[in-house]
């Protein structure tokens, strides 16, 4: 079939890496929004937890889905990564790749793999967390521990990183590449990624500072 050899031609793994980009960074848009009410109160935190919960169904499909959103992206990510070293290290090749070469466009596999160590850290201390214990407690209590909130801290830098030249590279797949929007598009790969550290970051920092003590 035309679609499944599109999948497993080199543009269409770029195409999955992007396609699942998009969708994770959806899923980042929905997740900063619903922890920025931390700053609100314990309870506007709560409530809005509370009404996730109150869809079991949807949250079911929504974390399956997202599940499979996340392996697709790091098997083909990975799978990509040892075929371009592969390429680079072979004495006849020749590189035709059109790539901004920079810190994080050279670092993603190992950024990519810290944010995997930290996703599992943070769903199991969240999402498998005891349901005796509401979760806006467990938020409190997991990071007014300075090392856990550093660790948090760390995750969302390689976040940021990874997510500047992520951002960047989904964009050049969907065609976004024009002299009129690529300043506009070089601001964003700032602007959006730090937009998500000061908010995730912020969050951490006002429990391992004892701010949010009486949240
Ligand atoms: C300080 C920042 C963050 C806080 C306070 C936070 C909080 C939470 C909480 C409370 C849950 C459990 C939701 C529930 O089951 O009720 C959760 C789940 C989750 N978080 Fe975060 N989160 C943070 C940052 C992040 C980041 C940066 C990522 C991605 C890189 C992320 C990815 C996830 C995922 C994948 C789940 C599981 C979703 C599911 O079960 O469907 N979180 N988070």
């Amino acid at each position: 079939m035309w679609f499944v050899r599109f999948l497993v031609s080199s543009i269409g793994k770029k195409f999955i890496m992007a396609a699942s980009g998009l969708l994770l960074f959806l899923f980042l848009c929905t997740h900063v929004a619903g922890n920025a009410t931390i700053f609100m109160s314990s309870k506007v935190f709560q409530s809005y937890a509370d009404e996730l919960h109150s869809h079991p169904l949807i949250v079911l499909v929504f974390s399956l889905g997202l599940l499979g959103v996340f392996l697709a992206h790091i098997f083909v990510g990975l799978y990509l990564f040892y075929q371009n070293r592969a390429v680079s290290n072979s004495r006849y090749a020749v590189c035709t790749r059109v790539v901004k070469y920079s810190f994080a466009s050279e670092t993603m596999p190992y950024t990519g793999l810290f944010l995997l160590v930290f996703l599992v850290v943070h769903v199991f201390g969240f999402t498998f967390s005891p349901k005796t214990v509401l979760i806006s407690v467990t938020v409190q209590q997991l990071l007014s521990n300075f090392f856990y909130a550093l660790f948090y801290i760390l995750g969302f830098v390689a976040l940021t990183i990874h997510l500047s030249h992520g951002f960047w590279s989904m964009l050049q797949t969907f065609g976004f590449n024009h002299p009129r929007y690529n300043f506009l598009i070089s601001r964003l790969t700032i602007v959006i990624p730090l937009f998500f550290f000061l908010v995730f970051a912020g969050i951490a920092f006002y429990f391992m500072t004892g701010l949010g003590a009486s949240y």
